[in-house]
């Protein structure tokens, strides 16, 4: 890959400033030729996006451009774990999904992220990392145990394609509630550890609120490729989006970027779209933190009725624009994940208070 001397030059020259738009790497970094062939391979799951970008390569090759047959393919290379942390093993990311305030809709995104990448060509599974508040099995719509085939480990739970674990699937609802925190790192791991996960290409944590235990044994102990962080638009929600992001820069977590929920609400009737929340402000912290804003979700009343009927509405509604904005949102945490050097982080420095 990358080899893009074999790359005739008439079409080095067509492509010389193309950017690939979600990870950032000139596309002739990505572009092999074989005989008449030209065969570009992304670096994440790209199964609704690729299309268009054949479409827009060919374009601009131009007159003559028939001659080339253009073919986009993708592969998720696996991360190169942090210095001291081993993979887990047959798991090729796996990404936080984090925020400071409560009730932001990290578990809304996170299962609509999921089922991007998923609508994309990946394997996928969430890890439900709230204990004390578990709402995977509800978003996907299981309300059942999960079993075990080997009687060793976890089966996970595969909804709408996705793979799942939650604490929710293996004690009573006020079980784990009264746990106290050396109980809660143990459950986690066990739910991280003992999961018989097979092969997947992301592995979407889902966290609670918060800087607690779980997110510090998980910035800790766990082999993250990265932390996304959720936040809506009101200052306060920035500021604690801005600590718990800071808690994973403190261990070396790569932060892939901000990604603002409930930033607009457009009126089902006319159509207008009104800041609820105030305006800008995650864009104003990615700044701020050096990272991208990943994007901008609407407040969207199906999205929560959705929710509550177990469906993502990534998967439920193929075509509205919020699901436009989810893909969008994982394909460019997908391609910061395998992305240019220019979308390394830069160092963030944070104080305690
Ligand atoms: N973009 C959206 N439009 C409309 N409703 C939304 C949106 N995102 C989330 N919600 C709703 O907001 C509520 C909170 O969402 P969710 O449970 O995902 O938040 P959370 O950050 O995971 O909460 P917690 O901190 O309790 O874990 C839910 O009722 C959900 O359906
Ligand atoms: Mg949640």
């Amino acid at each position: 890959m990358g080899d893009s001397s074999a790359v005739p030059q008439a079409v080095r020259t067509a492509w010389q400033n193309h950017i690939e738009r979600y990870s950032g790497l000139p596309i002739l970094d990505l572009c092999r030729a074989a005989g008449r062939q030209l065969i570009v391979q992304l670096p994440f799951p790209a199964a609704g996006y690729a299309p268009a970008l054949r479409q827009e390569l060919m374009m601009a090759l131009g007159p003559g451009g028939e001659a080339w047959q253009v073919e986009v393919t993708w592969h998720v290379p696996a991360a190169t774990p942090r210095a001291g942390f081993t993979p887990l093993p047959g798991i090729a990311h796996v990404v936080a999904i984090a925020s400071g305030k409560g009730g932001v809709g990290k578990s809304t995104v996170a299962v609509n992220l999921a089922a991007a990448l998923h609508r994309e060509g990946a394997r996928v599974g969430i890890l439900d990392a709230d204990i004390y508040g578990p709402s995977q099995g509800r978003l996907l719509g299981f309300n059942g145990r999960a079993t075990s085939s080997d009687g060793r480990h976890l089966d996970p739970v595969v909804r709408h394609g996705i793979a799942s674990m939650s604490i929710a699937y293996l004690v009573e609802r006020d079980t784990a509630m009264i746990w106290r925190g050396p109980m809660v790192t143990q459950a986690l791991q066990q739910m991280l550890h003992d999961t018989a996960w097979g092969e997947l290409d992301y592995l979407l944590i889902d966290l609670p609120p918060g800087t607690g235990d779980i997110q510090l044994t998980l910035a800790q102990r766990v082999p993250l490729s990265g932390a996304v962080g959720i936040t809506t638009p009101q200052e306060l929600a920035l500021d604690d989006a801005r600590r718990a992001m800071a808690m994973f820069g403190q261990v070396a977590v790569p932060l892939l970027g901000i990604v603002e929920n409930m930033a607009f609400h457009v009126c089902p009737r006319c159509g207008l779209e009104e800041d609820l929340f105030g305006h800008g402000g995650g864009a104003r912290l990615a700044r701020e933190l050096g990272i991208p804003l990943l994007g901008q979700l609407p407040l969207v009343k199906r999205i929560q009725e959705l929710s509550e009927q177990g469906l993502p509405m990534v998967l439920a509604e193929p075509q509205d624009s919020a699901t436009a904005a989810y893909l969008d949102i994982a394909r460019r945490m997908a391609g910061m994940l395998a992305g240019a050097p220019a979308h390394a982080l830069p160092e963030i420095i944070i104080s305690d208070d």
